[in-house]
């Protein structure tokens, strides 16, 4: 009876394991298709639809390998309880906060949740190392270095996105850290790791798995602590990476092809998304990932002197008035006051009065890759009014009017025209190209990278001061 029952058993271990692997196969083309629809703004409704189906089936099919697998050790209510209490927790703290995260603090969450995935990664291998049972004798080499790798790799995500969260929620300073021997350091750490590697594929004990785990969590803490404020956008992307080729290493060690070819995935998109972001921002991508290697520490920024010409509603309400061209600049400040909805109102009013309006969107403007253009779309402003940096810096010059709504860092002159300038080399919007330049903003306070604007002292420039929602409703008001 004994014998049949666990026969029986384990053909339906066998018929989970094919079911399994055929799910995975179609989860990870769901996959693939998200990131294909992710890609635009038009299909990227049908991206998340198909990552949701990919990500149902594979939850699905692991609960149908947990349950075969239970039957057959007698183990299944223990994992279904871990596995379905595992995800409802998990489930539950994410959709709370995905509800109420502000679009403006979605970086520091996404750096948060790498967090996550890098901690996984080194408990997996730790897991992996002290229960390392029924290995091929000719695979433990290798079982070895899977354990090694995975660890590092999910060390340095782990505590390097902890750092770009304190960073991103400017509960630590966004000044580079600037310790001296700073390169030698990281490349001692990378030395370091591949001596260990080879010496605890050959001889495996724990206390080289301790250091290895240590000098990776300093590691990972140093080479963001490293990167200065303006260049976050690019770590956040990069350590999305990381997360990625962790969650890959874990996949290796877990034998699991959906989470290798998942992690590869995450791992090659974030990749080419931090390239793209170091191209957009004239950033050496091999620098940045190195942890700043090369850059030197911003100079102490001289403060600015001059005189500002402060401007109210009324009289930029006249100015729009009298203009043929506009080009509107958003930036951070547009997403903090929320005033999406005024300015495609502002928008209409001026198409509608003849006037050509159209929006000029830098690449890391506000705190997210597509930040400006998610709040744009969401107050229907025509998708193609919307234009890239590219597509619209050379207009500026033949424009009445720009107003740059709380953008600071991406219309900085000082980063086409001064050297020394900590953002230097960075493309900016030729806002002061423009006749007239109204800046909304509070204050006279320095963007996201901390570096002094020489814009607002121009003579073509109007500071507009106060909320960009309330300034621009009055705005409004007064045409
Ligand atoms: P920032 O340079 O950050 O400047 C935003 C400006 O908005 C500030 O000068 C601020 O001045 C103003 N502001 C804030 N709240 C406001 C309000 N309620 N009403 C009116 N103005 C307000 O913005 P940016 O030009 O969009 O540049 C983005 C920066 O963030 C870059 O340095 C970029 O590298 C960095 N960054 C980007 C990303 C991505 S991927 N986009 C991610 C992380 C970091 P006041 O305080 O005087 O009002």
């Amino acid at each position: 009876m004994t014998i049949v029952t666990t026969s029986a058993a384990s053909g339906a271990l066998l018929l989970a394991q094919s079911i399994a692997t055929a799910a995975y196969i179609v989860a990870a083309l769901l996959f693939i298709l998200a990131l294909a629809g992710l890609s635009a703004q038009s299909s990227a409704r049908r991206g998340i639809v198909y990552g949701i189906a990919g990500m149902t089936i594979a939850l699905v099919a692991t609960l149908i390998l947990v349950l075969a697998q239970g039957a057959l050790t007698g183990g299944a209510t223990l994992g279904i309880v871990l596995l379905v209490g595992a995800v409802v927790i998990g489930g539950a703290i994410g959709l709370w906060r995905a509800r109420v995260v502000e679009m403006t603090g979605m970086p520091e969450l996404i750096a948060l949740l790498h967090s996550f995935v890098g901690l996984a990664a080194v408990l997996v291998g730790w897991n992996g190392a002290l229960y390392a049972e029924g290995i091929a004798p000719e695979l433990v080499g290798i079982h070895h270095a899977e354990v090694f790798i995975g660890v590092f790799i999910g060390a340095v995500t782990f505590t390097g996105s902890i750092v770009a969260f304190l960073k991103l929620s400017a509960r630590m300073s966004s000044r580079p850290l600037m310790l001296p021997g700073k390169n030698a350091l990281n490349v001692g750490a990378l030395v370091l790791f591949v001596a260990l590697t080879v010496w605890y594929v050959i001889t495996p004990e724990l206390w080289l798995l301790i250091v290895v785990t240590l000098v990776a969590l300093a590691l990972g803490w140093h080479l963001v602590a490293s990167i200065g404020g303006g260049d976050m956008p690019v770590v956040v992307s990069m350590l999305n990476s990381y997360s990625g080729w962790a969650a890959a290493a874990a996949g290796f060690l877990l034998n699991n092809d959906l989470l290798i070819v998942t992690g590869a995935l995450v791992g090659s998109s974030g990749a080419y998304l931090s390239y793209i972001m170091c191209k957009a921002m004239n950033r050496s991508f091999l620098s940045v990932i190195a942890g700043g290697f090369g850059i030197e520490a911003p100079r102490a920024d001289a403060e600015e002197e001059g005189e500002i010409h402060e401007t109210d509603a009324a009289a930029v309400a006249e100015l729009l008035r009298d203009a043929s061209s506009v080009i509107i600049t958003p930036g951070y400040g547009m997403a903090v006051a929320q005033a999406q909805y005024p300015v495609a109102d502002l928008t209409k009013r001026l198409r509608e009065r003849g006037v050509e309006v159209r929006f000029g969107i830098h690449p890391v403007a506000g705190r997210l890759p597509g930040h400006m253009n998610v709040l744009l779309a969401e107050a229907k402003v025509p998708y193609d009014i919307v234009l890239e940096l590219d597509e619209i810096n050379d207009d500026f010059a033949s424009t009445d009017v720009v107003l740059v709504i709380g953008a600071n860092d991406t219309v900085n002159p000082a980063a086409a025209e001064d050297p020394g300038s900590p953002i230097a080399g960075m493309p900016v919007l030729h806002v002061w190209e423009a006749k007239d330049v109204v800046v909304f903003k509070r204050s006279m306070a320095s963007g996201y990278a901390g570096v002094q604007n020489p814009l607002f002292f121009r003579d073509n420039t109007q500071m507009l001061f106060g909320d960009a929602k309330q300034r621009v409703e009055d705005i409004l008001r007064a045409l």
